[in-house]
């Protein structure tokens, strides 16, 4: 973990919110290496610095690498949602600690959610320069064509700019409708229900089942579990990072 701000590290061991850890903080409640520290702006390495409040140590939050399979009608956020919408907070009461999701599904999607406390590899995941590819399958309405095949593939424009799958293929018909497997690197909102809607077959249903190396597989819905060792080293080595157990 690198250097980070004092009420950050603070909150992210569980010991208070950002806020009120600048309270401690300010009140003199806090020490680095044994000195009192009131700064804010102080920064600490987890690696390096001794951080206690109120006398007892803060130890680094255990790294966790969690695998949710998001059901639909649920929010993807923490905490509690204002009309009583279930968010993935009622999902992962048993965590102790404060994950959070690496990318985000619409409340009607389901599948493959990443979550955890590691927040470079997090970024990674999400951000388009490290080219993860996300996998879906989508039912859509509509007998999709090859030719729309071939002109989906080759991308198209959306209000907010071009947007390409990395691949497409139809994975069967079911009726009037189409189930396709489509990949994207990227995370715009809605980006797969908008790319799809703009050639005439609206999504029906929507699902994630792949983040890079790491496979939704059985996992039933609004369960989870942790990513096993062998998926960390895919995951991390996809993104350019070594993982280090
Ligand atoms: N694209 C979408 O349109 N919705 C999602 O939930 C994820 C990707």
């Amino acid at each position: 973990m690198a250097s980070v701000r004092l009420n950050r590290y603070l909150s992210m061991c569980g010991v208070a919110s950002r806020r009120k850890a600048e309270e401690l903080i300010r009140s003199g409640r806090v020490k680095v290496n044994d000195e009192v520290v009131r700064d804010l702006s102080v920064k600490v390495d987890p690696e390096i610095d001794r951080v206690e409040v109120d006398g007892r140590e803060i130890r680094p939050p255990k790294r966790r690498y969690i695998a949710l399979n998001k059901p639909a009608g649920y929010l993807t956020q923490l905490g509690k949602a204002p009309g009583g919408r279930k968010t993935l907070e009622d999902l992962l009461k048993d965590i102790p600690e404060r994950v959070f999701p690496a990318g985000r599904l619409d409340y009607d999607t389901e599948g493959l959610l990443i979550l955890t406390n590691d927040g470079e590899l997090a970024h990674r995941i999400l951000h388009p320069r490290y080219g993860l590819p996300k996998t879906y399958l989508a039912l859509v309405r509509g007998r999709v064509s090859p030719q729309t095949v071939r002109r989906m593939l080759r991308g198209v424009e959306l209000e907010d700019g071009f947007a390409k799958p990395d691949s497409l293929r139809v994975v069967r018909y079911e009726g009037k409708n189409t189930l396709l497997e489509v990949v994207f690197h990227e995370g715009r909102k809605h980006i797969v229900k908008r790319f799809l809607a703009r050639f005439g077959h609206p999504v029906v249903k929507l699902r994630r089942t792949a983040v890079g190396p790491v496979k939704l597989g059985k996992l039933p819905p609004g369960k989870w579990r942790n990513l096993t060792a062998g998926e960390l080293r895919a995951l991390f080595s996809a993104v350019g990072l070594k993982y280090k157990p």
